[in-house]
């Protein structure tokens, strides 16, 4: 049967063969068997109803065995024959061009060349799943194939709830993961809520269809990392011959390596996990494999030797790494972390002292002791981070909670008032006050045509743009521009494509417009030769709340609250956005954070130049508005100016109080 035809069958009428996993493919741990037997009676029964009755009977014996082996029941039989990656967007039965544009950014998530355990539908981040189980894989394919501009398809954490009447101004689809009752967001409520099948972990990009490989962060990390740099070295000294330390090759993590080359340093980036640094090897991501810390060492020395740039895979345990090099007495000018510690009991944090077998094995047989052991190794990790500091090294929190986490493992890690971490988290310090409060963030475009040559001629319009916004851009905003015009020039040449023909590029409300309707109009002209899908990481101005990352540098006292994130998912999906999305978890972990995010289909029409005005206007505004309410003077100086531009938008604006005025008042 040819591509389109099983896509609109849905769920096989017989039954599929039973499938030999691929042998190479790098599957999620096993998880936490945390449901009693009625609960996992209670697992079976829900995972029956996408099934006709008569097969409830086989199906329910080999479900019981996929609990039991893998603590979830993925339905592999029902895994598809056909190659899931993201095709020309023309390869896709529909309806709906707007719902084509969601089957390929799908496919694209679950691309075994883009996720990270394609077999058990998990983009990246260890647990970010763009699906629960392939029957609603099945299922969501066949809507969107199905689906007219007059239908809207709601999304339950990964379960297809089915297609309402709507409007052609409405979302094509309405995504929601892991909401839940504010009382049961704690780390095992995703075990349990998740193994019986009725939420999931959507992380940021991989439950909204949004997630574009690793080169959506190596922009952002490249940002960061030259101005960490920036930051640290003194006038006129220069990156090349420092060392940059990290840990993490996986989904995210793997961007650190290219981002490091391209602020011109050494990356020294461990990972436990070989399949994961081989992955990355073998992309070009990473430049050198190193087994052991001996080899490390000497390859480092010879790297400083000759002020290289180049990036080094340790294959270990990044605790043994900060320690060896404390001992050697080479110096770290930055330091980070992005193991998945949002998820630290489940395979997000490897221990020193384990290898990773034991560590996968332990985790499953014994979850108390490794969680002891995670707590023990986060507090080494700390003591020996601790000691390179007090060299001199800038050491930053990368998003992944390797602050929260090692303070409550007990961890040296606070600041003398002991509400305060002693180091910063990259926002808090960089992409806070340079980026998102100037409403700079992570847009992206696919070119849904699968042409590379439009994706060529994308990045060109899209410098253009930013040049010509540079002519008379404040010098506030300059060197932003600067860095993303660098960027988007130098692109290609980076090869950051793995999947989708995708780009990212940090810009501002207005670069985001700009360039928008340059695609648009380049759609119209035939210039491009198909449909445009915009986007943005949820890492971005408006989209999140989440107090130890995207709203860290609020200081109001409301970076608890997640208003912000709410009012834009809302805001968006009646302006125009094709589809909206809002999680909870995502980035610092389940519980922690609520964030959201968007796509637009761009086909050249006078209706899409009319959407994405609105909606781009409001994705970036609501959070500098917010940013601006909470006295940063960064957002006060652009929403201020915004209003000069459109006179429309007003915006309540602080009183800045005195501090004089409450000095002994208590
Ligand atoms: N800073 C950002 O902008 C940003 C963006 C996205 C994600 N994140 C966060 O970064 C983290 C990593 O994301 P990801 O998608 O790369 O996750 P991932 O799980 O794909 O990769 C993490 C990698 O760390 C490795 N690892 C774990 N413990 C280790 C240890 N002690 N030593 C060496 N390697 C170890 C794992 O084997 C894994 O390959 C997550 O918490 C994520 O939420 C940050």
């Amino acid at each position: 049967m040819d591509f389109k035809s099983q896509i609109l069958l849905g769920i096989p009428k017989t039954l599929p063969a039973l499938k030999d996993y691929p042998a190479d493919s790098n599957r999620a741990p096993k998880r936490k068997d945390i449901l009693s037997k009625e609960e996992k009676k209670l697992a079976i029964r829900n995972a029956l109803r996408y099934f006709p009755k008569d097969w409830h009977k086989e199906l329910a014996s080999e479900f019981a065995d996929e609990l039991k082996t893998y603590g979830r029941i993925y339905m592999y039989r029902f895994k598809p024959d056909y190659k899931i990656y993201a095709r020309p967007i023309s390869d896709y039965p529909n309806q709906s061009l707007q719902a084509a544009g969601i089957m390929l950014m799908i496919q694209n998530n679950l691309d075994p060349a883009v996720a990270q355990h394609p077999e058990e539908l998990i983009t990246y981040g260890g647990n970010g799943a763009v699906f629960q189980n392939w029957a609603q894989y099945l299922l969501t394919m066949q809507y969107l194939a199905t689906m007219t501009d007059q239908q809207t398809l709601h999304m339950y954490s990964g379960h297809p709830m089915g297609l309402f009447p709507s409007s052609t101004e409405a979302p094509r689809v309405v995504v929601t993961n892991g909401m839940m009752i504010p009382n049961y967001s704690r780390p095992d409520d995703w075990e349990k809520f998740n193994a019986l099948g009725v939420t999931q972990y959507g992380q940021m990009t991989a439950g909204s269809y949004m997630y574009i490989g690793p080169q959506g962060i190596v922009h952002g990390t490249a940002i960061t990392v030259m101005n960490g740099f920036r930051k640290k070295l003194k006038e006129g000294e220069e990156i090349a011959g420092k060392i940059f330390l990290t840990a993490g090759l996986g989904g995210m993590s793997g961007a650190q390596p290219k981002a490091g080359n391209i602020a011109g340093c050494i990356t020294i980036c461990a990972e436990v996990n070989p399949k994961a640094a081989i992955k990355r090897h073998e992309q070009g991501w990473v430049d050198v494999l190193c087994k052991d810390t001996d080899s490390l060492v000497e390859r480092v020395k010879l790297a400083q030797a000759n002020k290289e740039v180049v990036s080094i895979a340790y294959l270990g345990n990044v605790v043994d790494v900060w320690e060896r090099l404390d001992k050697e007495d080479i110096f770290i000018t930055l330091g980070s972390d992005q193991t998945s510690l949002h998820n630290p009991w489940a395979g997000g944090y490897y221990p020193a002292g384990l290898s990773y077998e034991e560590s996968n094995i332990l985790m499953v047989d014994n979850p108390e002791s490794f969680k002891s052991k995670v707590q023990e190794s986060l507090r080494r990790h700390v003591a020996t981070v601790n000691k390179h500091t007090a060299k001199g090294t800038y050491f930053f929190d990368y998003g992944n909670a390797f602050l929260l986490e090692s303070s409550r493992a007990g961890a040296d890690v606070m600041a003398t008032n002991e509400i305060d971490f002693k180091y910063p988290s990259y926002v808090q310090d960089i992409l806070g006050p340079m980026c998102f409060d100037y409403g700079f963030g992570p847009f992206r475009w696919v070119c849904a045509s699968g042409d590379s040559a439009d994706l060529d001629k994308s990045d060109a319009l899209a410098a253009q743009v930013l040049e010509a916004i540079k002519e008379n851009a404040p010098t506030e905003i300059t060197q932003q521009l600067s860095d993303n015009i660098k960027w988007i020039k130098e692109a290609k040449a980076n090869k950051l494509v793995v999947g989708s023909q995708a780009r990212i590029l940090y810009a501002d409300a207005e670069g985001r417009i700009k360039i928008a309707q340059a695609f648009n109009e380049g759609i119209k002209s035939g210039h491009i030769s198909g449909p445009i899908i915009l986007g943005r990481d949820h890492h971005d101005v408006s989209g999140t709340d989440s107090p130890f990352r995207e709203t860290s540098n609020i200081y109001d006292g409301s970076r608890f609250t997640a208003d912000m994130a709410i009012h834009n998912v809302i805001g968006d999906s009646f302006r125009g956005a094709t589809w909206v999305s809002i999680h909870n978890g995502g980035g610092v972990g389940w519980g922690e954070v609520i964030n959201g995010g968007f796509g637009m289909l761009l086909d050249g029409s006078h209706e899409a130049e009319v959407r994405l005005q609105k909606m781009l206007f409001y994705d970036v505004n609501n959070g500098i508005a917010r940013r601006s309410w909470a006295r940063n003077n960064e957002a006060l100086f652009a929403i201020k100016r915004e209003m000069e531009r459109t006179p429309s938008l007003k915006i309540t604006l602080p009183n800045i109080v005195e501090d004089d005025v409450l000095d002994e008042l208590f």
